[in-house]
């Protein structure tokens, strides 16, 4: 299969550069930000959960109606919606669409946050509740009968849905780098999500996920995902002059109590988190052009690690992982829409040129 490319959907103009306060949706910059990416050929985009946000399924229908092509990742934290109601959503949302729904576990990396919407699970159990919803889902996708459920986490007697995805199921992805989610992730998704890590670091949690998928009997392996936050400029110095004035605003907001993060957050408890941090501590800058203190500046809280270059290196640095086992690169900036029509206008198409030339038949040498 291609190498293929993911986004993040934003729901306005709001950047951690420039963030408003308390911005609405936007529905206007919500269908240009949606065409965009699919005029440049994303292949995908994420719309992400959070307790305070706004809620993926009717943004995931927004985009699909404004677009032809890219395939809608729709974040879903398990805590939050019954699994046979999910299972219908996301059929709903699949035929709505004409099949390009993609579903992207998060069993949950912060007790406070799980606590919002009344979870009390600690992460061992979130994961455990994990496997079963997917198992579940699976299950009512697939079913021509009513069937019985008896888990730890649910129970239920003789449900069916009518509603069945267009391709007879919905790929699932499973986001982490804990045990857990390797061993879940491993033995039942699709997709595993990872954020960017070095190349000696990125090789062993993918090791860690072929060993588990193996493990668990499993003669395929889920598609490896990498998210990367490119900060790109015409030259390699320009970038990294771009760089540092993106740090200085990340820092400059955080301070100011408008970041991602409080100016004093804890450390963080999800493993995927912990693991960024450290890193960060070893060295700003990785391999070809990975930088850290983008991750040190905001407390590691989602993709936080940079690629700085010019495109040439940015596609150089994202060809390096697709060597590694990579299967799909994320890529989203600091200045969202910029940010996503620069990669489309300049990453993405020297990345599928320089697969593509490694494809073609060798000419023969006069
Ligand atoms: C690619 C990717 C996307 C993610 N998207 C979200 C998201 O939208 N919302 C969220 O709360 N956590 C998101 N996460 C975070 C993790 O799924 C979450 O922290 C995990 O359940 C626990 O992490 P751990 O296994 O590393 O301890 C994402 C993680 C990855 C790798």
């Amino acid at each position: 299969m291609p190498t293929e490319f993911i986004s993040v959907t934003f729901p306005n103009a709001s950047t951690e550069l420039n963030p408003l306060e308390n911005p609405a949706l936007d529905p206007q910059f919500l269908e240009r930000y949606a065409r965009s990416l699919d005029d440049y050929g994303f292949n995908y985009t994420l719309i992400p959960y959070d307790s305070a946000s706004f809620d993926p399924f009717t943004i995931g229908a927004t985009v699909a109606a404004h677009t032809k092509n890219i395939k809608i990742i729709i974040a879903l934290r398990p805590n939050t919606i019954y699994p046979t109601v999910a299972a219908k959503s996301l059929a709903t949302l699949d035929q709505l669409s004409g099949g390009r729904v993609v579903v992207h576990f998060i069993a949950g990396g912060s007790d406070e946050e799980q606590a919002k919407e009344g979870d009390f699970l600690d992460k061992r159990q979130r994961y455990e509740r994990q496997e079963e919803y997917i198992r579940i889902l699976r299950r009512v996708w697939q079913s021509s009968e009513p069937f019985d459920f008896d888990g730890r986490y649910y129970q239920f007697k003789q449900f069916h849905s009518r509603v069945r995805p267009v391709n007879g199921t919905i790929p699932v992805s499973v986001g982490g780098s804990s045990d857990d989610a390797y061993r879940i992730g491993g033995a039942l998704a699709d997709i595993f999500g990872l954020w960017g890590e070095p190349l000696a670091e990125t090789k062993q949690q993918i090791d860690r996920i072929h060993a588990e998928a193996a493990r668990a009997g499993r003669k395929d392996r889920p598609r490896i995902w990498v998210t990367f936050r490119p900060i790109v400029a015409e030259t390699d110095e320009l970038a990294w002059a771009k760089a540092h004035h993106t740090l200085d605003l990340l820092k400059e907001n955080r301070a100011k109590g408008l970041g991602k993060v409080p100016p004093a957050a804890p450390s963080p408890q999800n493993i995927g988190s912990q693991r960024l941090l450290e890193i960060a501590s070893r060295g700003d800058v990785h391999d070809r052009a990975l930088w850290y203190p983008t991750v040190t500046a905001t407390n590691a809280r989602g993709a936080s690690t940079a690629l700085v270059g010019s495109p040439r290196t940015i596609a150089d640095s994202i060809i390096d992982y697709v060597d590694l086992g990579a299967d799909l690169i994320s890529i989203r900036g600091y200045d969202n829409l910029n940010d996503a029509v620069d990669y489309g206008r300049y990453i993405l198409p020297l990345v599928r040129a320089d697969l593509a030339a490694r494809e073609a038949p060798q000419q023969a040498v006069a």
